[in-house]
């Protein structure tokens, strides 16, 4: 079988990565892929969000099943083109993509159908919302609507950094479309954890619990990325808070989608945090997170491919999706200066002894040699017996992956290891 997958960042490396360990599978096509991708897969220079493109090439390559991972062209449709073009895919549909597409679809989602979540009020008007502002507890949330690379949610300590965000978001486009609608919600506090979870919207089963760290400093300081290092299984995801979760928040969250008629078929990615209160749900991804993945899919002993076709043709209850009872830890080596400017364009060395256990992120080829070519450029992922051997492996794997200005985090998983020493 003919498989594409839709993007080209760390993730799509760990997907293709264990898509490869399937013996149906004859070609394996990323649109557009990257550098470090090329190695495993056919990369094709289409843009993820060019969906005629991918669709052009889907039928023209007669492709048979395709797999979209990123987050806008899920959200702008692309499984639905590839769909009427009769290509089986894995991911949900635009309708029900829209579980990430806006936040006050899916804040109202959860209020309409009971699951928890933090108290919040949307706006689309300016001066409605700097009047809510006035009285509103500190510190305060505030979301765009749509999607924003990440980039969308504003911690405000003060009311002036709150009024400037808003008026940053509403009335100087600071988004453009996705920031004319915001959430404004209740400041949370407590461990986070991610879930992703496969569902064919009947059934749901969550994978490995995660720990994302998204800020670029150690100690959480610094400013917010899109990941700068993973760990897996999160000690503080207690088989207890799992069952709660499954009553209280995932399985609500599937029937809540099929009672709209948005039936979701995918990877549903809950992002908790765990309150004094009980677990709460921060955000819904309608995808695989990135760099989650990274640590989730070397957990997966069953066969990835098997398991997403499960769930299009809505098997998933009669499909086994078992994980090692092992530990992994990703670190991700970023160009100094990410999340803000960075050099690019620096030779990316990786040695034969550990390529197998880095994702490439932002890297190309140039003339047949690997630069890099974004903010997170690798992610060095390890898998041990225990956490603190997953992540001393990480670091060791992170010391030989070389390039100019390379920085990580020292402190990945060292959170997480304190609390599964206190559990
Ligand atoms: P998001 O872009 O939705 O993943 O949000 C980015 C980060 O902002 C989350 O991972 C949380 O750490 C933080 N965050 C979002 N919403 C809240 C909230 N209501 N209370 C506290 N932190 C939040
Ligand atoms: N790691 C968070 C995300 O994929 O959005």
């Amino acid at each position: 079988m003919k498989v594409l997958v839709v993007g080209g960042g760390g993730r799509e490396h760990a997907v293709i990565r264990k898509l490869r360990e399937n013996r149906d599978i004859t070609g394996i096509y990323a649109l557009p892929g990257n550098g470090g991708i090329a190695e495993d897969a056919e990369c094709v220079p289409i843009a993820a969000a060019d969906i005629p493109g991918i669709t052009a090439f889907a039928v023209e390559k007669g492709i048979d099943y395709a797999v979209v991972t990123p987050d806008d062209p899920l959200v702008l449709g692309c499984v639905d083109a590839l769909e009427e073009k009769g290509i089986a895919c894995f991911g949900p549909r635009a309708n029900a993509a829209i579980i990430e597409g806006s936040k006050v679809f899916s804040k109202n989602l959860m209020k309409k159908y009971g699951i928890p979540t933090a108290r919040y009020e949307t706006f689309e008007d300016l001066d409605a919302a700097l009047a809510y502002l006035e009285a509103a507890p500190l510190p305060t949330v505030i979301k765009a609507d749509g999607l924003a690379l990440g980039k969308g949610v504003i911690i405000a300590g003060t009311r002036e950094e709150a009024r400037a965000a808003v008026t940053d978001m509403m009335q100087n486009g600071r988004f453009g479309k996705s920031g004319e609608r915001i959430v404004i919600e209740e400041f949370l506090e407590g461990p986070e954890v991610s879930v992703l979870a496969f569902t064919d919207g009947k059934t749901i089963k969550p994978m490995v619990s995660s720990m994302d760290h998204k800020r670029a400093g150690d100690h959480d300081t610094g400013l917010n990325t899109g990941g700068m290092g993973t760990i897996a299984p999160n000690p503080f995801f207690t088989p207890e808070i799992a069952a709660r979760c499954m009553e209280e928040i995932f399985l609500p969250t599937v029937a809540a989608m099929n009672a709209e008629g948005r039936v979701f078929k995918g990877c549903l990615y809950f992002g908790l945090m765990l309150t004094a209160d009980g677990p709460k749900v921060i955000e819904y991804n309608c995808r695989f997170g990135d760099p989650e993945t990274q640590v989730v899919l070397p957990l997966l002993e069953s066969d990835l491919f098997t398991v997403m076709r499960a769930v299009t043709e809505e098997r998933l209850a009669e499909t086994e999706v078992r994980f090692r009872e092992k530990n992994a830890c990703c670190v991700i080596l970023a160009s100094k200066g990410y999340p803000e400017s960075y050099q690019k364009g620096y030779p990316l060395t990786i040695p034969e002894s550990v390529r197998e256990q880095v994702y490439v992120a932002g890297a190309r080829l140039q003339d047949g040699k690997l630069v890099t070519a974004g903010g997170r450029v690798a992610g060095c992922t390890a898998v041990g017996d225990t956490l603190a051997e997953a992540i001393s492996a990480a670091y060791r794997i992170a010391a030989q992956v070389k390039f100019e200005n390379a920085y990580c985090r020292r402190d990945i998983g060292a959170r997480a290891l304190q609390a599964a020493q206190e559990v």
